[in-house]
């Protein structure tokens, strides 16, 4: 089956003992999703129940329908709500509804053809359906691409806070399609390449002064394929290797949580829809990169390019007027609290960060002094 295979794609591992799969950049995209289904050993004819929304189904649901059913097998098309807003158990009940009308059993698949969003609740029903059925990711945002998809973190989020409700639930193969960028909304992309930076800030140099030798970063239109692709595979490799070595977040995985801990507190005190999560993720970079100054973990000069990378990408610097007694409090209630203690990933070069719980309450208010 692999001789019929694309060779042109990009082929990253993601090397799991359980489970190992791969990462598919490029290719045949969209159109070779079956060819790439039976390379990853999922068995012809079994039930697929591939989830989108309109905004992605409309033009993209027919060719990767066709491509399943070319390679034999038995695709079924739900079509749910898109937005944030949706992510919630009730989507999830949709999805499990469509699983059961199209009498999905354990070596049936499931589908997630969108941005984060589809690929979190997708992959949060296929692990709860029968106690846990393959999924398969095919993201179409730049954020899904290079974050989202890879990794199996899954989930919903609940009144109390985003992805409260989730899984572990590995996919059994990404497959990215570069050309369904063309359609995603400029400021969709700009806010992913927040995350792209930063691979490049937290440990890939090289990925970094790749992107600061771009001129039009903030253009999608402007970004030479070759580039793009480029881009998708380091940051694909930078997210493989972090969650090869740490699957369940017990130590190295919390890296990737640089910016996001600043970045959480910007999302829920400016309310949810003002920033996209990566426009926050890029806000709260330039956050921690002036906490790292302050704490003399990092240079000046670095976090002055990091700014002017984050910058020129199109993305927000400037951190908003927010309490900071209320910006302490928000900080305590976040996800990343471990025994009381405040965690941040804090970069001691391009291309290094550490992950410290000794940030004092005097520090941060300091930081946001300087900040404001
Ligand atoms: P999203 O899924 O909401 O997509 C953004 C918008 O773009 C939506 O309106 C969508 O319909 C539209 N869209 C998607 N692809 C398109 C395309 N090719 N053409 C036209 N329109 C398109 O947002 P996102 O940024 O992809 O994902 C954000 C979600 O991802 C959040 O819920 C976040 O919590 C989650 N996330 C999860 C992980 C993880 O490890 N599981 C990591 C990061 C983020
Ligand atoms: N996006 C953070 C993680 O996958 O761990």
């Amino acid at each position: 089956m692999s001789a019929l295979v694309n060779i042109d794609a990009q082929r990253i591992p993601v090397a799991l003992s359980h489970q190992p799969y791969e990462v598919v950049i490029g290719g045949e995209g969209l159109r070779g999703v079956g060819k790439e289904l039976r390379r990853a050993g999922l068995k012809e004819g079994i039930k697929v129940l591939v989830v989108s929304n309109a905004d992605v189904a409309e033009p993209y649901g027919d060719l990767c329908l066709q491509s399943l059913r070319e390679s034999g097998y038995r695709p079924t098309l739900l079509v749910i709500e898109a937005g944030e807003d949706q992510k919630t158990p009730v989507s999830v009940a949709l999805i499990h509804d469509a699983a059961y009308e199209a009498k999905l059993e354990r070596g049936s698949l499931m589908v997630a053809l969108g941005g984060g969003v589809v690929g979190d609740m997708t992959g949060f029903a296929a692990a709860t359906w029968l106690r846990g059925i393959s999924v398969v990711q095919l993201p179409t945002t730049l954020l899904a691409m290079v974050d989202a998809a890879i990794g199996g973190k899954t989930g919903v989020n609940h009144p109390g806070g985003k992805n409260l409700i989730g899984a572990f639930h590995q996919p059994r193969l990404v497959l990215i399609d570069p050309s369904t960028l063309n359609t995603l909304p400029e400021r969709e992309f700009r806010a992913g390449m927040a995350e792209v930076i930063k691979y490049g800030v937290i440990g890939d140099s090289a990925l970094f002064q790749l992107l600061e030798g771009i001129q039009e970063l903030n253009t999608p239109s402007q970004l030479h394929q070759d580039l793009l692709e480029k881009i998708l595979e380091r940051s694909a490799l930078a997210k493989s290797r972090v969650v090869s070595s740490d699957e369940r977040e017990g130590g190295l995985r919390a890296i990737l949580n640089y910016g996001h801990t600043f970045g959480h507190v910007v999302e829920t005190l400016c309310g949810y829809g003002t920033w996209l999560h990566g426009e926050a993720v890029a806000i709260g970079m330039v956050a921690v990169g002036e906490l790292a100054v302050l704490r003399q973990s990092w240079n000046r000069d670095d976090a002055n390019r990091q700014k002017s990378l984050i910058a020129k990408a199109g993305l927000p610097i400037a951190w908003p007027k927010l309490d900071p007694e209320e910006v302490l409090y928000t900080l305590q209630g976040d996800k990343k609290v471990k025994d009381g203690k405040l965690r941040f990933v804090i970069p001691t070069g391009i291309g290094n960060v550490e992950i410290k719980n000794d940030v004092s309450r005097e520090e941060i208010r300091k930081c946001l002094s300087e900040l404001s």
